[in-house]
């Protein structure tokens, strides 16, 4: 039976963007009804971050043992069973799903399972499971965004795999072809061939996952190809025929590769088409996306749009951020987004993560700009842990000494990057770092060196130039 119900928020999409922003405006006093058609957690902890996070989490594991006699650890021939690995992954996601569920309920929101589409600008109507019509003074939208297909090469979710219908797979490919380079497909491409399977990746850039530029794409290559991984560039698929027993993909202009499943990964649609945006007189742009201002709000006031559908970036805790941003403004405050500390992290093997400026783009915006990068191998703990490819790297403003940005490679870059994040996102300069005292012996120290050399005063490598000539005022 349909009922009306008036709330001060109202959520549509329970995902990291919508579920954040409906806990943080029930905690300042707003009654807040969430609207999800699927599950509660989206696509991060249902089908994309959480599952496929733990999965890798197996593969590493297993890399380790594998490696057991560098460590003087003898395990015996090393096997692995792929369905309970998978059961794991099921686990670890329930639990977490039906915690969020408790967490949420335990915030007094009202949850509502079902289609939310506008009506009118402050009426949302659901339909599904729970039918409601709902009032609301303030909507937030975060409706996320769902897996791209392709008209040339359909997904057949047996062979033909999307993001979503690989992580069901029952047994591993023997071979598996990865259409697109970006972060899903490198993220799969290192997961599989951790687990033993042959991977092809065909991207039809110059770079695989571009978005990063030239210089950590091609450190990311040259680390997946030693893994044993096969990168074709600027190639264009023209479609994918079912074998025998496998598919064959199509190239302009070349021999089709051969494989026994592809997975299909070249990007994600905006869900913004079946929202009823059009009857509120929410704008949307070409791409899909909300044209949003720096309070999240759409050019109907008291309606914010946060995450995947603002089209800035398929981040989680991007949206998680957006969603407070916007459950602020909503309930009486005013704050605004700020873009220029936004980490990104690429869970390959190596590890890689981002944020802020790299050194091309700090120059291409016109700073004087100037990088300090220290090899893990010249670590203490790396050479403990036997981890020793990778880098950590910090871009500065030659005139302030302000950190622009940072790039991380090799274990643990995914939690390194969080200092560099917390610098930026308080326009720290180089000395801040450098004058911090960091813990012997951890891979975090690669930053106090990154930033004395970013200085030219490196500690643990042979100096650039005479010592004499580098010293600067200030600092220790
Ligand atoms: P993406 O946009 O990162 O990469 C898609 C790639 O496919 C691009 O390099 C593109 O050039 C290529 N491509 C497109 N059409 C092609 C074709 N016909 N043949 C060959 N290559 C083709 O998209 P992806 O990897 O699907 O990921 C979707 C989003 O999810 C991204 O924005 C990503 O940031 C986000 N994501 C983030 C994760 C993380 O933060 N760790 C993990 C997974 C996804």
């Amino acid at each position: 039976m349909e009922r009306k119900t008036s709330y001060d928020v109202v959520v549509i999409g329970g995902g990291p963007g919508g579920y954040v922003a409906a806990i943080k405006a029930a905690s300042r006093g707003a009654s807040v009804a969430l609207v999800e058609k699927e599950r509660l957690g989206g696509t991060c902890l249902n089908w994309g971050c959480i599952p496929t996070k733990t999965l890798i989490a197996n593969a590493e594991l297993l890399r380790q043992i594998r490696r057991s006699e560098e460590y003087g650890i003898s395990v015996g021939e090393v096997s692995f069973d792929f369905a309970k690995m998978t059961e794991r992954k099921d686990r670890v996601v329930k639990g977490l799903r039906d915690g969020l569920r408790g967490l949420i309920e335990s915030n007094g929101i009202a949850i509502f399972k079902g289609h939310g589409r506008f009506t009118g600008p402050n009426e949302i109507k659901v339909l599904g499971e729970n039918n409601a019509l709902l009032q609301a003074k303030a909507t937030i939208v975060a409706t996320g965004s769902e897996v791209r297909s392709m008209a040339s090469f359909p997904f057949d979710w047996e062979r033909v795999h999307s993001s979503t219908s690989i992580l069901d797979l029952k047994r591993l490919p023997r071979r598996l072809v990865i259409i697109g380079g970006g972060v899903i497909g490198c993220e799969a491409a290192s997961l599989y061939r951790l687990l033993g399977c042959e991977v092809v990746i065909l991207e039809m850039l110059p770079l695989i996952i571009s978005p990063e530029g030239e210089e950590v794409s091609r450190l990311l290559r040259a680390a997946l190809e030693k893994e044993g991984i096969e990168i074709r560039t600027e190639v264009m698929v023209e479609g994918i025929d079912r074998t025998g027993d496998g598919i064959s993909v199509r190239i302009k202009g070349e021999k089709p590769i051969v494989g026994d499943m592809a997975l299909v990964a070249v990007g994600r649609k905006l869900n913004t088409d079946d929202v009823g945006l059009e009857r509120a007189g929410v704008v949307v742009g070409l791409s899909g996306a909300i044209p949003v201002n720096e309070r999240l709000e759409t050019n109907i006031p008291g309606i914010y749009a946060i995450g995947d559908i603002t089209g800035k970036y398929l981040l989680a805790h991007m949206a998680s951020h957006q969603g407070i941003v916007a459950a602020l403004n909503c309930t009486g405050e005013r704050v605004n987004m700020d873009y220029r500390a936004v980490p990104s992290v690429i869970f390959t093997h190596p590890e890689v993560a981002t944020v802020g400026y790299t050194l091309q783009r700090a120059k291409a915006a016109g700073y004087d700009a100037q990088v300090g990068r220290f090899p893990f191998q010249a670590l203490g703990k790396s050479q403990a842990a036997i981890e020793l490819d990778g880098f950590a790297q910090i871009v500065v403003d030659r005139k302030s000494g302000e950190i622009l940005g940072a790039q991380v490679m090799g274990h643990e870059a995914s939690l390194l990057i969080a200092e560099a994040t917390l610098a930026i996102a308080n326009e720290l300069t180089v000395e801040s770092v450098s004058d911090t005292i960091h813990a012997h012996p951890t891979l975090a120290e690669s930053w106090l060196e990154a930033a004395l050399l970013a200085n030219d005063m490196p500690l643990h490598l042979p100096p650039r130039k005479p010592a004499s000539k580098s010293l600067k005022e200030g600092g220790l």
